[in-house]
């Protein structure tokens, strides 16, 4: 296995629309995603997506922590997982703000709109199906996920560029206002 390097925004492959899989058994699809994985967990994220590691092809990994589990009552921790070949729907009309960040956009993070409920399909590389619900922050991590293969990242889901920040800055602005009520 391999730590691969991440592309970061600027880099034309984060901007593709990505191939499908033609076969998500191949040998060099498996060493892909066992990579994958590895560099998610060393980074570390929670989710990285192919075209990141120059791969501009239809299949992302993820997980859940159950440190990152939001309040929300069906969000759930969800083990390393890869999608080959995903199918994502939006269920309802449910929006919600929270903060993301991106492996290909190093020290920054924003707040960002997604739908609370989604629904997701794809397959691994045995060829077993992988079919879930998903809601808070699993389901915000499978469409920031999802939205690579497309081409899309965060900042261009953003509505309000207020909270739009470094790392840095943001810790230190909520350090002080935990400490001072304000
Ligand atoms: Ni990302």
């Amino acid at each position: 296995m391999a730590i691969l390097k991440i592309a970061r925004m600027g880099h034309p492959v984060l901007l593709r629309q990505c191939e499908p899989v033609a076969e998500p058994g191949a040998p060099e699809i498996r060493r892909l995603v066992a990579d994958m994985m590895e560099t998610m967990e060393d980074a570390p994220g929670v989710g990285l997506a192919a075209p990141q590691v120059y791969q501009p092809l239809r299949l992302f990994v993820f997980r859940v922590p159950g440190g990152r589990v939001s309040s929300d009552p069906q969000d759930a921790p969800q083990p390393n997982t890869v999608l080959i070949n995903p199918t994502l729907e939006l269920v309802g009309d449910e929006r919600e703000i929270g903060w993301e960040g991106c492996l290909s956009i190093p020290d920054l993070r924003a707040a960002v709109p997604r739908a609370r409920h989604i629904r997701y399909r794809g397959v691994d590389c045995d060829g077993n199906v992988i079919e879930r619900e998903a809601f808070g922050f699993h389901a915000r991590v499978v469409q920031h996920e999802y939205d690579h293969l497309d081409g899309i990242l965060y900042p261009m889901r953003m509505t309000d560029f207020r909270y739009f920040g470094f790392n840095e800055e943001l810790n230190r602005a909520a350090a002080t206002q935990a400490q001072t009520g304000a």
